[in-house]
């Protein structure tokens, strides 16, 4: 069922581990990560954006999370203006990511307060980002710089009233050019200082033990794209298969489907979350949020 993002991370960020965000760029990617959290019991969220036909997967996804009995959560990701989060609200996510990392702090309040208020009337949750997570093609400076820094990340969502917040502590977005290294000194003193979920954004090629251990130490939500396409296109290359002989085409789609299954299976277990879909005993915990009315113009 789809879920407020805030109850999965609430409850990822209690019980010590974290749920992966996997990308939602169209139905196979989808199938197959909901079929991998049904299999293996794990909450599951997805990044979904407003490119690419981004409202049709959304309700996609929604279509799908009605059918099963596991929590699924949507977030807009790295929405960047005020209609962005607003429309991503209007039609239906459960969490609305408002990076404005690139703004000044108090600019940055600023923007994410206004929009946690909009967001929380209409039951759907925001996720911020302080410091900012930069490229991994440009990691010889992205990776040391414009850390999160531990007192501003609690001041920042005292003033904010964010659910969840994305911190820079040495990942990037992409494939790194070098080795990663996580500040994980860091991150502890950001878990310290905030007891709140935190989020890792560019978790492809991280490294599993880096995450697992991101997992342990407040992390309750690791996004991770490139790693999930790039296991599509290298099943797809590697396959026995010649796609194009005969009717070999047709076994295109279950190919890429069934490798986005396999990287959803892999990142549950590197987060920790396998099996903890159920058995949380919370009342209620994954009743369906009343759907919005989708207005007429879109
Ligand atoms: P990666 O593509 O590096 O996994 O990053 C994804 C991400 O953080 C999206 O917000």
């Amino acid at each position: 069922m789809l879920v407020p993002m805030k109850t999965i991370v609430d409850e990822a960020y209690k019980g010590g581990y974290g749920v992966p965000a996997l990308p939602a760029h169209n139905e196979l990617l989808i199938r197959g990560a909901i079929e991998a959290a049904v299999e293996s019991n794990s909450p599951l969220i997805f990044l979904v954006g407003n490119f690419n036909d981004g409202e049709f997967n959304r309700q996609m996804i929604r279509h799908f999370a009605d059918q099963v009995d596991i929590p699924i959560a949507t977030c807009l990701d790295h929405s960047p203006t005020f209609n962005d989060c607003v429309m991503g609200i209007r039609t239906g996510v459960t969490c609305i990511m408002a990076d404005r990392s690139m703004l000044s702090y108090e600019d940055n309040v600023a923007q994410v307060k206004a929009l946690a208020e909009v967001a929380h009337a209409a039951g759907v949750s925001i996720e911020a980002e302080l410091g900012h997570v930069g490229q991994g093609d440009n990691y010889a400076v992205d990776g040391v710089s414009m850390l999160t820094d531990p007192d501003e990340a609690k001041k920042f969502i005292e003033e904010t009233g964010v659910d969840c917040l994305a911190v820079a502590v040495g990942t990037a977005h992409g494939q790194y050019k070098g080795t990663p290294h996580i500040d994980f000194e860091r991150l502890q003193a950001i878990n310290e200082k905030c007891h709140h979920p935190l989020v890792l954004h560019g978790g492809s090629g991280t490294g599993d033990e880096n995450i697992s251990k991101a997992c342990t130490m407040g992390i309750a939500k690791v996004n991770v794209v490139t790693d999930v396409l790039q296991n599509a296109v290298r099943h797809v290359l590697n396959s026995e298969v010649d796609f194009t002989e005969g009717n070999n085409g047709f076994r295109l789609c279950p190919t890429i489907q069934a490798a986005a299954k396999e990287m959803a299976l892999h990142m549950f277990d590197v987060c920790g979350c396998t099996g903890k879909a159920v058995g949380t005993g919370l009342p209620g915990l994954w009743k369906a949020p009343p759907r919005p009315v989708r207005p007429s113009a879109i």
